[in-house]
């Protein structure tokens, strides 16, 4: 391993960071089909040594972020978390958690949907182990983020702010950067729903040395994707379909480039072909109109933009979503009558999105020091 890490430091001083390639765009023209099956990365099999003994204390939020109406524990997920707990730094950098927050709280709204969707890319791929952060430093090997579903994610900067002001404080290899991606997650949905809907992340990620554009197409879903296909793409990472509809209601916030709904593979601005509500479909086409070439964005929920709230599944019943994935979640039985349970005003979804993003956050998670680190994030030789 040792000698891995030499040649990984000498690929690297040898490379180029590439950190400013993080440009928009959604899907563009032609991009390769996915396979109906994804591919699930190798299972990460834990050797000895075992993890750093996590202290399972359940701090409750802070006082001054403390949630105005509390909400009860998630339920419990069904998949082991490997070794992560709740409050898992409380003894070796006690305002790591803290520090995330604040660095969050004063992103804009559309940074913070990134970082939610930042989180999401991070574990299907590899599971939660940042490797999308990292920087190319083999010109022939490009990263997660140059793979095309990840040239849109945005975010970046804010997980190297929060990193930053944790190493000053604890040091640099206190707190891996998966850590404070899913604490970022966490902290944008918190501060999105206007306080509503917080939960505890568990922690104890360590961060992964590999990272592969080519890892990207199988195993993140595209969006025109059919409902089997999403399915089958959770399915892969342990998650149930009524958590992928659950987490599609992250499309709540946010915005999209119009390719990514307006190309040859995904014709959502063609009547004939689209169930768009045509007030919408009208409406996107002159959004998306650009004499330049240019690949506009549109916000993806036409009524709350910058809310977390259940409105997306009231736009997947009224049609108003922008992808053939959100719209297939009608397709299929089990899948429409979690969008018509979502929909209700009742709470069930905030307390199912809770539980879901805990299940997300521990996919494949790396828990032991054998071959994983704790690094600066983007970079994997700086220890
Ligand atoms: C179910 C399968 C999913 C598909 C096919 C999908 C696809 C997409 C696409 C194509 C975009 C727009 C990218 C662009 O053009 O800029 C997007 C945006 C977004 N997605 Fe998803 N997504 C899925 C699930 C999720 C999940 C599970 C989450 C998080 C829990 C998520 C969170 C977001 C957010 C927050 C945005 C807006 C990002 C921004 O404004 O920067 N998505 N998604």
């Amino acid at each position: 391993m040792a000698k891995l890490v030499t040649v990984l430091a000498l690929i690297a001083l040898l490379g180029s960071t590439a950190r400013t390639c993080q440009a928009g765009y959604g899907y563009p023209t032609p991009v390769p089909s996915i396979p109906s099956t994804p591919t699930a990365p190798p299972p990460y099999t834990p050797s000895t040594p075992s993890p750093p003994t996590p202290t399972p204390v359940t701090p409750s939020p802070p006082p001054s972020y403390t949630p105005s109406t509390p909400s009860p524990p998630p339920p419990t997920p069904t998949t082991p978390t490997k070794g992560l707990a709740v409050g898992y730094y409380n003894k070796t950098c006690s305002r790591a958690e803290d520090i995330v927050r604040e660095v969050v709280r004063d992103a804009n709204p559309g940074i913070m949907a990134g970082l939610i969707r930042l989180f999401f890319h991070d574990c299907f791929v590899r599971g939660c182990d940042a490797s999308v952060l990292l920087d190319q430093v083999d010109p022939n090997s490009p990263t997660e983020k140059f793979g095309v579903p990840n040239l849109s994610l945005r975010g970046f900067e804010v997980i190297d702010a929060a990193k930053a002001r944790i190493e000053k404080e604890c040091g640099s290899d206190a707190v891996s950067c998966a850590d404070v991606v899913a604490f970022a997650g966490r902290d944008a949905t918190y501060f999105l729903s206007n306080k509503k809907v917080y939960f505890d992340m568990p922690a104890g990620r360590y961060d992964g040395l590999v990272s592969l554009s080519n890892e990207t197409l199988p195993n993140l879903p595209p969006p025109f994707a059919t409902v089997d296909q999403l399915k089958a793409n959770f399915a892969s990472k342990g998650l149930t379909a009524d958590e992928m509809v659950t987490l599609s209601g992250a499309h709540t916030i946010g915005i999209s480039h119009c390719s990514s709904f307006n190309s040859s593979f995904s014709d959502r601005l063609n009547p004939s072909t689209s169930d768009m509500d045509p007030m919408l479909m009208s409406s996107l086409r002159e959004q998306c109109k650009s004499d330049t070439g240019n690949d506009n964005t549109v916000v993806q929920d036409i009524k709350t933009p910058n809310k977390v709230d259940n409105k997306y599944y009231k736009n997947v019943l009224s049609h108003e979503v922008l992808f053939d994935s959100d719209a297939a979640l009608m397709k299929a039985d089990d899948t429409s009558a979690a969008v018509r349970a979502n929909a209700k005003d009742n709470g069930v979804w905030e307390e199912k999105f809770k539980a879901a993003m805990v299940r997300m956050g521990a996919i494949e998670v790396k828990t032991s020091a054998n071959g994983e680190i704790r690094r600066k994030c983007g970079v994997i030789n700086s220890y």
